[in-house]
């Protein structure tokens, strides 16, 4: 089993979108028995108030014909920084927060999203920008170049 945890800050809008899109991807390519996915987000404000993905988030999944289910925002917990194999980070500021939150990556688990890309760099916040449609494709190419790594490296 190959267990993936997508993070991003509020987990309600990039590192969703990203658990939905790989999950499809996944299922599509006949390779749903071999992964876990999951998201969390570094800050806690969202798992206290409960909050489910953004409609953002919802809207772009539907319009792209992704299929997700309720996903209620939780932060990193460490935990899941010995449950799951590879923890995928939006951007660096991500990667930091995690660090402050789990210590050490002693195990180097933590990956930059986009970095699996033949053009690393960072998903923007559709949070601020307003952009789901720019993210949702950063998203779908990172998905892409993460199973294609994958692949690579003879996991699946
Ligand atoms: P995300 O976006 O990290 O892609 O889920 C955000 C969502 C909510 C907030 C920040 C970022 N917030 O400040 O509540």
């Amino acid at each position: 089993m190959i267990k993936v945890l997508f993070v991003c800050l509020g987990n309600i809008c990039r590192s969703p979108m990203a658990q939905f899109v790989f999950q499809h991807m996944v299922d599509e390519a006949g390779l749903t028995h071999l992964f876990e996915i999951d998201s969390a987000g570094t800050e806690s404000y969202n798992e206290i108030n409960h909050a489910g993905i953004h409609y953002g988030t919802r809207d772009i999944l539907t319009e792209m014909k992704v299929p997700f289910v309720e996903h209620y925002s939780r932060q990193i917990r460490k935990f899941d920084y010995e449950k799951f194999d590879y923890i995928i980070a939006m951007d660096e500021s991500n990667v930091e927060d995690i660090h402050a939150l789990i210590g050490a990556d002693k195990d180097h688990k933590i990956s930059l999203f986009l970095d699996y890309t033949s053009h690393p760099r960072k998903i923007k916040n559709p949070w601020y920008t307003g952009n789901f449609d720019e993210t949702y494709w950063d998203v779908y190419e990172g998905c892409q170049c993460f199973l294609e790594y994958l692949r690579r490296e003879g996991k699946i």
